[in-house]
């Protein structure tokens, strides 16, 4: 342990259950020294483990579905209370598409599901971000990351309208980091994760060969959650200052590869 938190505080959007990203990145702030508020949508509280984490790591929890105004309003005002002030850190580990679980094909949406995906993926981001603002709960030089995927970027046909979400969840990063910036030296990223076994993971149809297919192809393999909570830690801490607005890989090399030799025998006569 570096002590890299120390003294931090955050808010830590997310966590579900022990695989996933959000609570591997709950357990390290934990063993760096910082503190923080745990939050996840009030229906999935009832289904994940959250109480546990909460215990773990010494935490309180603030039910607060991410796409509400409101809830978000009452978590951002409560947490700089419990907290004892303004906030360092916040994570957005926030993901789902309806078409996804409904196994809706891309070209046959239901723009409901399409709708309602794009709020809880993308836009809940601009709102943690704008409510932060208006309520001028950050402090200077403090960190916020959401995590997204490479399918903003390239096509990996079943990953849906999910795709879309994460390119404009980009681009609220790089807008609001913008305004972030200049107000008030808060920092703004996104981390594009390799595919990772949980929850939201496990949800994209024929997951087990996209992921052995990245893992084949990454040059480092595929990085798992532990590995992505540790790269946030770093964005939080004040060892990464001047990183802002920007959508970093994070992904064993996944994202430059053409091919690798592993993927290629597999083509060879
Ligand atoms: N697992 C992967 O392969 C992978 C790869 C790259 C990026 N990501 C991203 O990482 C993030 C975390 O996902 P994960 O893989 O840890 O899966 P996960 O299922 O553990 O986490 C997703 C979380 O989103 C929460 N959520 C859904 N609707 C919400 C709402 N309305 N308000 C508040 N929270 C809500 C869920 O309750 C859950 O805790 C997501 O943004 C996901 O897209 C995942």
């Amino acid at each position: 342990m570096y002590n890299l938190l120390k003294g931090k505080k955050g808010i830590i959007f997310g966590a579900l259950d022990e695989n996933s990203i959000a609570w591997k990145t709950a357990e390290r702030v934990h063993e760096e020294g910082g503190t923080f508020v745990l939050t996840n949508a009030p229906i999935a509280m009832r289904m994940g483990q959250i109480n546990q984490l909460a215990e773990k790591t010494g935490s309180e929890i603030i039910p607060a579905d991410a796409t509400s105004l409101d809830d978000l309003q009452q978590l951002v005002e409560k947490s700089v209370e419990i907290l004892g002030g303004k906030l360092d850190f916040v994570l957005h580990s926030i993901g789902m598409s309806i078409n996804v679980r409904k196994g809706k094909h891309y070209t046959d949406q239901n723009y409901d599901f399409t709708t309602k995906g794009w709020d809880v993926s993308a836009v809940s981001f601009h709102k943690v971000l704008q409510t932060l603002h208006k309520n001028d709960a950050m402090n200077e030089w403090g960190s916020i990351v959401a995590l997204t995927y490479m399918a903003a970027q390239r096509t990996f046909p079943d990953y849906n309208d999910m795709a879309d979400n994460k390119a404009y969840l980009e681009s609220i990063a790089r807008s609001f980091g913008y305004f972030y910036g200049k107000d008030k030296n808060v920092r703004v990223n996104t981390i594009s994760q390799s595919p990772t076994p949980t929850t939201a993971g496990q949800g994209v149809k024929g997951f087990d060969g996209f992921i052995a297919y990245a893992d084949m192809m990454s040059p480092l393999g595929n990085a798992t959650a532990a590995e992505c909570a540790d790269y946030t830690l770093t964005l939080f801490s004040d060892l990464t200052r001047k990183v802002t607005m920007q959508n970093l890989y994070h992904d064993g090399g996944f994202s430059n590869t053409g091919v690798s030799n592993e993927v290629m025998e597999k083509f060879i006569k």
